[in-house]
C-alpha cells in the first residue's frame, strides 16, 4: 500500500485545490421536505448532565476519578460532579423536550449508577428507580427511548483492573448489557451497545487526553478497539438471540466520523482520503459489517510494525471464530458526524509509532473555515453530505441514522443564529443525500437538548438549544433562538420558510 502511494504521488502535477467549499459555492438550502417516516431527536449522555456523582449509591466512574485527580484536564476548571443535575432536574429536560416536539430521546445509562463496581456483586437500586421514572416521564410526554448502554464511562473499580485494556472487559460489559436488556428491555425503544470506540479507545487509551489517561499511542488503543468491537459484538448477539424475540426493539453501535476530503484532485490525496477514512470509519464499521479490520490498517500497521523493530503486528488479529461473532452485529448504521478535514498524501511516513502515523496521511483544516468554541470544531456542512455518500457508496444500501449532530458555542447566547444555521445547512446537505443521492437515512439526533458538561472543554463548549445558567442555583433551562427553529423544523418537515 505504501509503496503504491509513493508511486501515483510522483505523478501528481500541480492540479490546485478543488474541493467542496468549490463544488458548493453558491449553494442554497433545500426547500424540500423530510420524508414522513424521518424522525427526529436530541440526545445526551449520563456523565454530561446527571451529576449527582456521588449520591444514592452511585460509584465512581473513571471520569470523576480523572478530573477529581486532574482538575487542570478541564477548560473551565470546572467537573462533572453536578453537571446540569438532570438526576434531579430530568423531568426539566423532558419537558423542554416535549416543547420541542421531539419523537425520541437518545440517552446513556451511568454503568455504576446501576452497578456501582461494575459487577452484578453490587446492585444499586436507587439506580435501576433513576431510570425507570426517566422511562415512564418520556412514556407519559409519548417520546420514545434510544438508550445507550455506554458511554464512556467505565466504573473506576473496573479501570483499577485495566480497563478497556483487560480482556476480562469483554464479559464485564457483556454481565452490565445483559442486565440491562432484562431490567429495561421493556421501556426501551433502540438500543446503543456502545457510543464512540474511536474516542474511546484514541482519545482514552492511546493519547490519554481523556479519561482514563492511557497514554498509549498506536498500542494499547488497539487492544482497547479490539476488546470494544468483541464486548459489542456479544452483547449484540446476545440481544438478538435472547432478547429481539420478547421485545422487537432494535440494536446498534455508534460510531462517530468527521468527512476527510482530498486535498487536491490528484490520485494518491484521493487515496490518502481513503485511507484515513478506513482508519477512522472503517477500523470499526468493517469489522462490524465485513468482519474484520480494513485490508489497510492489516498492510500499513503490519508493516510499519517490522520496520520499527516489533515482532508482531501492533493491531492485534481477530480469530476467525472471532470475525463470524462481529460480522453483522447491527441493524442499522448510527453515526455522530461534526466536522471535516482536508487530506494529502506525503512522501514519506514518519515511522513514529502512534495511531496518526500509522494512516500514512497529512490532514488539516482551512482557516476560511467557521469555528465553533473549540479550533478543531470547523463547520463544514457539505461534509455531512460527501460522508453520507461515501456510507452509501462504501457500505451498500443500509438504513443509516445520524445519532449526533450539532455545534458549540462559548456563551450559551439566545440568540444563536449560528446554531440556527448550521442545523438549517447541515440538515440540508443531508436532505440532498436522501433525494438525490438515494441514502437511506431515516432519523436525525441533535446533540444536544440543554447546554451541558462537555468534557475536557467543560461548561466552555456549549451545544444546546436550551441555556442552563450555571450561574443559578436552580440551574434553570431557557430556550434559545435554535430550539424554536428546530422545533419548527420538526413540525413542518421543512428548513426554509416555504418547502414544495
Ligand atoms: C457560482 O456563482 C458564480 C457567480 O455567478 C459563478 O461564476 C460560478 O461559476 C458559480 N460556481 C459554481 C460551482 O456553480
Ligand atoms: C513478541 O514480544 C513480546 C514481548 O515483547 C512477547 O510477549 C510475545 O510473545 C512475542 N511474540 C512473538 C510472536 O514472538
Ligand atoms: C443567570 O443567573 C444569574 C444569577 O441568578 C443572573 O444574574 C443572570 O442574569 C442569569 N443569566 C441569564 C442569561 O439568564
Amino acid at each position: 500500500m505504501w509503496l503504491y502511494n509513493l508511486i501515483v504521488l510522483s505523478a501528481i502535477v500541480a492540479l490546485g485545490a478543488a474541493d467542496g467549499d468549490d463544488e458548493f459555492a453558491n449553494y442554497t438550502v433545500t426547500n424540500r421536505r423530510f420524508p414522513d417516516d424521518f424522525r427526529f431527536g436530541v440526545a445526551t449522555a449520563a456523565h454530561q448532565i446527571e451529576g449527582a456523582w456521588n449520591l444514592d449509591g452511585k460509584g465512581p466512574q473513571i471520569w470523576d476519578t480523572f478530573f477529581h485527580e486532574h482538575p487542570e484536564k478541564v477548560d473551565d476548571g470546572s467537573n462533572g460532579d453536578v453537571a446540569t443535575d438532570s438526576y434531579h432536574l430530568y423531568k426539566e429536560d423532558i419537558r423542554c423536550m416535549n416543547e420541542v416536539g421531539v419523537v425520541f430521546y437518545r440517552f446513556s445509562l451511568a454503568w455504576s449508577r446501576i452497578l456501582p463496581d461494575g459487577t452484578l456483586n453490587n446492585i444499586n437500586q436507587a439506580g435501576i428507580d433513576y431510570y425507570k421514572n426517566i422511562f415512564k416521564e418520556l412514556k407519559a410526554k409519548g417520546i420514545r427511548s434510544f438508550v445507550t448502554i455506554y458511554h464512556w464511562d467505565i466504573p473506576t473499580a473496573l479501570q483499577e483492573k485495566g480497563g478497556w485494556l483487560n480482556p476480562e472487559v469483554v464479559d464485564w460489559y457483556v454481565a452490565y448489557a445483559k442486565f440491562c436488556f432484562e431490567t429495561f428491555g421493556e421501556y426501551v425503544d433502540n438500543w446503543i451497545t456502545i457510543n464512540e470506540p474511536k474516542q474511546i479507545c484514541h482519545a482514552g487509551y492511546g493519547l490519554g487526553v481523556y479519561a482514563p489517561g492511557v497514554v498509549s499511542n498506536g498500542i494499547g488503543e488497539y487492544v482497547c478497539a479490539r476488546h470494544v468491537l468483541l464486548a459489542h459484538a456479544k452483547a449484540w448477539r446476545l440481544w438478538d438471540e435472547k432478547y429481539r424475540p420478547i421485545f422487537h426493539t432494535e440494536t446498534t453501535i455508534v460510531l462517530d466520523s468527521d468527512w476527510y476530503e482530498p486535498a487536491t484532485y490528484s490520485e494518491s490525496d484521493a487515496i490518502a482520503a481513503e485511507t484515513k477514512r478506513q482508519f477512522i470509519f472503517g477500523m470499526y464499521a468493517n469489522p462490524i459489517i465485513h468482519g474484520n479490520w480494513p485490508k489497510v490498517m492489516i498492510d500499513n500497521i503490519a508493516e510499519f510494525s517490522k520496520k520499527q523493530g516489533f515482532n508482531e503486528s501492533r493491531l492485534p488479529a481477530f480469530s476467525n471464530e472471532e470475525i463470524e461473532l462481529i460480522k453483522g452485529t447491527y441493524d442499522n448504521l448510527a453515526i455522530n458526524h461534526y466536522t471535516t478535514y482536508m487530506v494529502k498524501s506525503i512522501p514519506e511516513p514518519t515511522y513514529e509509532v502512534s495511531f496518526d502515523a500509522d494512516s500514512g496521511v497529512a490532514t488539516y483544516q482551512k482557516d476560511t473555515w467557521e469555528t465553533a468554541a473549540i479550533d478543531w470544531f470547523k463547520v463544514v456542512p457539505w461534509g455531512m453530505g460527501k460522508l453520507l455518500r461515501w456510507l452509501k457508496h462504501t457500505y451498500g444500501d443500509q438504513v443509516f441514522l445520524i445519532s449526533e449532530n450539532g455545534v458549540s458555542d462559548r456563551t450559551g447566547t439566545l440568540r444563536d443564529q449560528h446554531r440556527i444555521d448550521y442545523i438549517k445547512n447541515y440538515l440540508s446537505h443531508l436532505l440532498d443525500a436522501i433525494y438525490d443521492g438515494g441514502v437511506n437515512v431515516k432519523a436525525y439526533t441533535l446533540w444536544s437538548i440543554i447546554d451541558n458538561f462537555e468534557w475536557t472543554q467543560g461548561f466552555n463548549g456549549k451545544l444546546g438549544i436550551y441555556y442552563v445558567n450555571q450561574s443559578d442555583p436552580s440551574l434553570p433551562r431557557i430556550p434559545k433562538d435554535s430550539s424554536k427553529y428546530y422545533a419548527n423544523v420538526i413540525k413542518t418537515k421543512c428548513l426554509v420558510d416555504e418547502c414544495v
